[in-house]
């Protein structure tokens, strides 16, 4: 990557970030921030497609910025804001929504799960949810998407939507790549390793907060589900709770797989749940003691979100604009 690219990514504040969030998004965000010009955006509307209480999303919308803040991302580098103060989000979305077909829609397995798991509230918007997140991206001319692995078939959409697009009028959109971690694409729940980590599942122990005490972090590693072996091996098929385990603690130290089946080849699980309990602890320290700090100060993080909102709206409506007139949307000029 020798030119600046643009990179665009989201998360929900839809709870408390994971460390999923962390080892297969953020951390990515914050290298990315030195090199490229990057944008980085609360996605409250996508939560919505989701009930949620008025008075958490609120809290969780101001606390997930600061989070973002207490992660590395630097305002002065990379521009944060949240999705429902610049209206063109919403905006192109219902212009893309009519050039996305159902049949696409249809295949999108977060939509077949959510709404399994939702079935009282299938409402248009968990629908529709990869148009808007479509327009997230096209919005900024975006380059690469940093994401985790469960993101992948959302980009490809909002690839063939920006080539359907640009092949029916002229072009008009980059269209992105995805852009995925070497360990951490996919951190998988504690106690149930062949479903993701997060953050709105029903069994706490399940996943780790950023947030979270360390001694709560190490017994929730503790008890997470593992074999009978007592072997650290990686092998997804046969020990999937054992490779989650070994695919974090790569994430974090920056080791390889081999390297780490080597380190702990005499020991058991419990002395290697050790070592990823402490690892875990050691990156998410200084995250919780930034954000203890941060949090205080609302005046300055209001006016960031103010900023952000503000730098935002005017790059995305270049874009729109143009999207509208390509349409033939009539302009008075
Ligand atoms: P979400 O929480 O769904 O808004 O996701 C925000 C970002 O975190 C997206 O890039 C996701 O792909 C990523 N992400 C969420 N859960 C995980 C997970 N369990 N493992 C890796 N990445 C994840
Ligand atoms: N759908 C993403 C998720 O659930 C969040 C998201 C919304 C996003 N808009 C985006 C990610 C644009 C990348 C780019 O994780």
């Amino acid at each position: 990557m020798e030119e600046k690219k643009i990179i665009f990514s989201g998360i929900q504040p839809s709870g408390y970030f994971t460390l999923g969030n962390y080892l297969g998004a953020i951390k990515n965000w914050t290298k990315l921030q030195h090199e490229h010009n990057c944008i980085f955006c609360i996605v409250d509307m996508h939560a919505i497609t989701v009930r949620q209480e008025p008075k958490n999303l609120r809290q969780r919308t101001y606390d997930s910025f600061v989070q973002l803040i207490a992660c590395g991302l630097e305002p002065e580098k990379a521009l944060l804001f949240i999705q429902s103060h610049v209206p063109a989000h919403a905006e192109l979305a219902w212009l893309l929504n009519c050039y996305t077909y159902m049949g696409e829609l249809n295949r999108m397995t977060q939509f077949k799960d959510k709404s399994s798991r939702h079935s009282e509230n299938i409402n248009a918007g968990l629908y529709t949810y990869p148009a808007l997140m479509a327009a997230d991206i096209l919005l900024y001319q975006t380059d690469l998407v940093p994401v985790g692995e469960d993101q992948k078939q959302h980009i490809e959409l909002t690839r063939d939507i920006a080539i359907r697009f640009n092949n029916l009028y002229s072009p008009t959109f980059v269209v992105p790549e995805g852009y995925f971690p070497k360990a951490g694409a996919r951190v998988m729940s504690l106690q149930e390793p062949d479903k993701k980590m997060s953050k709105s599942d029903e069994n706490e122990n399940a996943y780790i907060t950023l947030l979270e005490e360390p001694s709560r972090i190490m017994n929730k590693v503790k008890r997470a589900v593992t074999d009978s072996e007592n072997q650290v091996r990686y092998d997804i098929k046969n020990k999937p709770g054992i490779s989650n385990l070994i695919d974090i603690y790569a994430s974090i130290t920056g080791k390889s797989i081999e390297d780490i089946e080597r380190e702990f080849s005499s020991a058991g699980y419990g002395q290697f749940k050790n070592a990823v309990g402490e690892a875990i602890v050691e990156t998410l320290s200084p995250i919780q003691e930034r954000f203890k700090e941060l949090s205080k100060e609302k005046g300055y993080i209001n006016n960031l979100i103010r900023e952000g909102a503000e730098k935002a709206e005017r790059m995305s409506y270049k874009t729109l604009n143009k999207v509208m007139r390509k349409i033939g949307l009539y302009q008075v000029k």
